[in-house]
């Protein structure tokens, strides 16, 4: 019964709200993510009665003033945010721990402070110390770099206002706790205060602002995606821990596409662009192996070239076995089954790689294919065919095996040879 403090349940991943507990989400479908958290009590601003509310104006009175936007210095985080820092934008950049935000910001921060900006680097996760250590590996800094390591939310605020810099990196948003609102920090409510707090800072002063929120399974801490609603920017950093390529998704944007991404590397010396994912995808291919062939996807609105890989062999056991890794299982069975799939492009590659490996017949290096199968054994159209082939031809591929459908009133570069196909015999022909 009543315990005389008020509480309220949240979603720790979505931030669904109820006043009991459940065990399923009804916002995101997820099992056992509910939290329950102290209410907090509004700040009651209008206490004074002078309260001046703001009036509408004309849209034609509005002036847009060239805002330019602050370069990061890496030219793949300023494409996945729309060409650059937005003066007052609040941006978060998710991921799981150890993937890289840190460093990727810090390097933002010392790019930024070289074309002499205030920036603030604020740390409640790493000690002065930690951070320092990390900075030396990335290079020499300019002294317009601050570094604060604090986590109560109100002191952060001030140092903020005091030091008026450019740009403010928050690592992490889940570490802010402010005092009044009772819970612990990380939880739903303190996240959600500080995420606000951070949007009038960026708003009120015209601070672009990082966030870091990591992305994490278990505990009551909760997830960016609380926030997501909240900023102006969303960008995801994900990876395999184990490799070393890392891929920045741009989820939102309000001032530019999303769906774009960005491809770094992990060096010894912090992140480095790939400018070129293709060509670091396609690195260390056998010239005659069989089972293999390129496939050219488009991811955002740029095209990126892979590998697929297949490997037939006869099986000892009395149930023949498919395996399959870094595509979906189930599409891999159903094009061998003889059934259109979803994600179109990917499939004709899939299939001659495999046409490929049972016959023991290497397709040639430099051929790349891409279209949809379907049911009967077409190839049918997929979207962006100029792009796919453009980014081919761009990298020295000399046969470009594409729908038939698709190919109609394209420009085709020079120096690749646009190989037309309607069926899947077709196709085998020319490997
Ligand atoms: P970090 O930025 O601390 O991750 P996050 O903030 O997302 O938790 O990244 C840590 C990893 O990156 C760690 O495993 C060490 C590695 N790393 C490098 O490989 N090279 C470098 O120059 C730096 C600074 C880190
Ligand atoms: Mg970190």
């Amino acid at each position: 019964m009543a315990k005389g403090k008020a509480t309220v349940f949240f979603c720790k991943e979505c931030g669904y709200e109820s006043s009991k507990w459940m065990g399923q989400c009804p916002g995101c479908r997820e099992w056992n993510v509910f939290v329950e958290e102290p209410i907090v009590k509004k700040k009651s601003g209008m206490s004074n009665g002078k309260q001046e509310f703001v009036k509408p104006v004309k849209l034609n009175d509005i002036n847009i003033e060239e805002t330019t936007r602050l370069k990061t210095g890496l030219r793949e985080l300023d494409r996945v945010l729309g060409g650059g820092i937005v003066a007052g934008s609040l941006i978060l950049v998710g991921g799981d721990p150890g993937i890289g935000k840190s460093t990727l910001l810090l390097q933002v921060c010392k790019n930024v402070a070289s074309q002499d900006k205030k920036v603030l680097y604020i740390s409640g996760e790493e000690s002065l110390k930690q951070i320092k250590l990390r900075a030396e590996r990335l290079g020499s800094f300019s002294d317009n770099l601050l570094l604060l390591c604090d986590t109560n939310l109100e002191s952060v605020e001030d140092n903020v206002r005091k030091e008026m810099p450019d740009m403010v990196v928050i690592d992490s948003i889940q570490t802010m706790y402010r005092e009044d609102v009772g819970s612990a920090p990380g939880s739903v409510s303190q996240v959600r205060e500080s995420t606000a707090a951070f949007m009038e800072l960026a708003k009120g002063l015209g601070i672009s602002i990082f966030i870091v929120g990591h992305v994490t399974k278990d505990g009551m801490v909760a997830g960016p995606r609380v926030l997501e609603h909240m900023v102006d920017t969303v960008l995801y950093f994900e990876g395999d821990k184990h490799a070393s390529y890392r891929l920045l998704r741009g989820v939102k944007n309000r001032f530019g596409s999303t769906n774009e991404i960005g491809v770094f590397e992990m060096k010894q010396d912090g992140l480095s662009e790939v400018s070129n994912p293709s060509e670091f995808m396609l690195q260390g291919r056998l010239e005659d192996a069989s089972g293999s062939i390129t496939v050219c996807l488009i991811e955002g609105t740029r095209p990126l070239l892979v590998e697929v890989q297949a490997l037939v062999s006869k099986t000892n056991f009395g149930m023949p076995r498919r395996t399959s890794n870094g595509t979906d299982y189930n599409r891999v069975n159903l094009l061998l089954a003889g059934i259109k799939v979803t994600e179109p492009s990917l499939d004709l590659g899939i299939v001659l790689a495999l046409i490929s490996s049972k016959k023991d017949k290497a397709i040639d290096p430099r051929t790349i294919a891409f279209g949809e199968v379907g049911l009967s054994g077409e190839i049918r159209a997929v979207s962006q065919t100029q792009q796919r082939i453009a980014e081919a031809a761009k990298l020295g591929f000399k046969k470009c095996i594409a729908p038939e459908v698709s190919t109609t009133g394209i420009e085709i570069p020079d120096g690749i040879e646009v190989i037309k196909v309607r069926t899947i015999a077709d196709a085998v022909k020319y490997i």
